[in-house]
């Protein structure tokens, strides 16, 4: 067994932790839309045709913010198509579905409303022009008297939308998307839809696509569009399939790492420059075991069954690993979003009949969307030399609440310390593991779930020994 200490007090912290890096996302692709937030006919939908179960789980996650329409399907769309009474059904070239539009705009964020998050909406930039995203301001935002703004109230909605964050474009560096630019063209095409939204409402938040292992990219685009924008979008993917080893697997978390620090320096080189300080959104980061999952009878259809991974133990401990790891960068990360929210690799899982279900790596989200709000404290570290330990503490605004992350990334169980400046005893102490590393949550067995840990906390020392391969949580009530 490994001994690992730590030494927390309050006067080393990172800094507060931003609430947004509790994201989630909702792109029309798969079941994420059609058959997941809604699904009118359903027996779990509610009498606007969203899905009641699928609510109290995206309340249960608590997610502050969520981005919607794409990812890769925002590139061709039209939100137009998917306002007022006539609906236009159109083919959707990313995904191969077909795209009937009768969920859009007004649906959207009448569900965020109702799910308890904020709406963060991609523009296309790809393929539409400034004033297209003028009007879609306008059509959102303004509260009447131009055409846009009359026509979204002749639509059902007299109050405006308020939407306050916009991601420009999505990953428009990458080949698979219809619109790929190069940096200097990217550049100065987000550099005039951000003049135009910031001159239209100053306190808006906008995000630049960048790329997390590409700082040429992200260089240019700050030149050019830097002065405009409030944090460069950092997208992550987490593959099994590449890292057959399971720690290197669980350890491309510390690789995300690595690539979010060289942001950082960067953003710092700029900002030193300019006086203009941006963030990172890490919008979309995502498990996934590259397999589109596509059955060829169900193309150009809607509500198809898409990239519906099922996750294992290993993932969950990707997911915990990750958030302690935006725990740590509250300098710099400010939004992130989990990729995606409902059926689509995802936390939540919907069946036919109306019911639904909590994959592995719906715990960490939620136990740590919820008890990790405050301050992010620096932890001083011994025995941690094989990095198998990844963790993350957080004292509650009120002080009365200190919450622990720790993910064992190894194959032998920690004996874990921690000494605190704080005494008090534990609230709740939980862990999630399972041997079976190929195991996974279904329909009918939710056989990855948080169990009791066993952890002491007298005269300001807390121990806990920890599974290998293991998330833990340990809450303490702090006098
Ligand atoms: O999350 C699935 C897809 O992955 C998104 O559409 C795209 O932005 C990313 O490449």
């Amino acid at each position: 067994m490994k001994n690992i200490s730590w030494h927390l007090d309050e006067s080393r912290s990172f800094g507060t932790v931003p609430e947004d890096i509790y994201g989630g996302f909702v792109e029309h692709l798969g079941r994420n839309v059609y058959g997941g937030v809604w699904e009118p006919g359903s027996p779990a939908a509610d009498e606007e045709g969203f899905r009641k179960d699928v609510r109290m789980l995206v309340r249960e996650l608590g997610m502050p913010v969520t981005r919607y329409p794409g990812g890769c399907f925002t590139d061709l769309y039209r939100w137009e198509d998917g306002v007022g009474p006539e609906r236009r059904a159109k083919l959707d070239p990313a995904w191969h579905q077909l795209e009937p539009n009768t969920f859009g705009l007004h649906e959207f964020i009448r569900w965020a409303e109702k799910a308890g998050t904020r709406p963060l909406i991609t523009v296309n930039t790809a393929n539409r022009s400034v004033l297209d995203t003028q009007a879609l301001y306008e059509y959102c935002n303004f509260p009447r008297g131009t055409f846009q703004s009359d026509r979204r109230r002749a639509n059902g909605a007299e109050k405006p939308f308020g939407i306050r964050d916009w991601c420009l474009g999505n990953e428009l560096y990458g080949s698979w998307e219809i619109g790929q630019m190069d940096a200097a063209e990217y550049g100065r095409t987000v550099r005039e839809h951000a003049k135009l939204l910031k001159q239209l409402d100053p306190d808006c938040r906008l995000i630049a696509c960048g790329q997390p292992d590409n700082q040429d990219w992200n260089r240019t685009v700050l030149e050019l569009a830097g002065g405009f924008i409030d944090m460069l979008s950092l997208h992550t993917l987490f593959n099994h399939g590449e890292n057959a080893d399971e720690q290197d697997y669980l350890k491309s978390v510390d690789v995300f790492e690595t690539q979010i620090i060289e942001t950082e320096k960067l953003l710092h080189e700029f900002e030193l420059k300019s006086g203009r300080r941006v963030g990172i959104s890490a919008d979309e980061w995502i498990i996934w075991n590259l397999e589109r999952g596509m059955k060829p009878e169900e193309e150009w259809t809607c509500g198809m069954h898409l990239l519906e991974q099922n996750y294992t133990i290993l993932d969950a401990l990707i997911a915990g690993s990750l958030l302690s790891c935006f725990q740590r960068h509250p300098g710099s990360v400010k939004l992130a979003c989990i990729a995606q929210s409902v059926n689509v690799i995802a936390p939540i899982r919907t069946e036919k009949d109306g019911t639904s279900w909590k994959q592995s790596i719906f715990h960490p989200f939620a136990l740590t969307s919820k008890y990790g709000r405050g301050l992010s404290l620096e932890p001083e570290e011994t025995g941690n030399e094989s990095g198998d330990l990844y963790g993350s503490a957080v004292l509650s605004g009120t002080g009365t609440e200190l919450t622990l992350f720790l993910t064992n990334r190894g194959s032998e169980a920690i004996r874990f310390s921690a000494e605190t400046d704080f005494s008090g005893v534990p609230a709740e102490c939980l862990t999630l593991h399972h041997d079976n590393h190929s195991a996974s949550n279904g329909k009918d067995a939710e056989v990855i779930r948080p169990q009791k840990l066993e952890a002491e906390f007298t005269e300001k020392k807390l121990q806990a020994v920890l599974p290998p391969f293991s998330w833990n949580m340990i809450r303490l009530k702090t006098k």
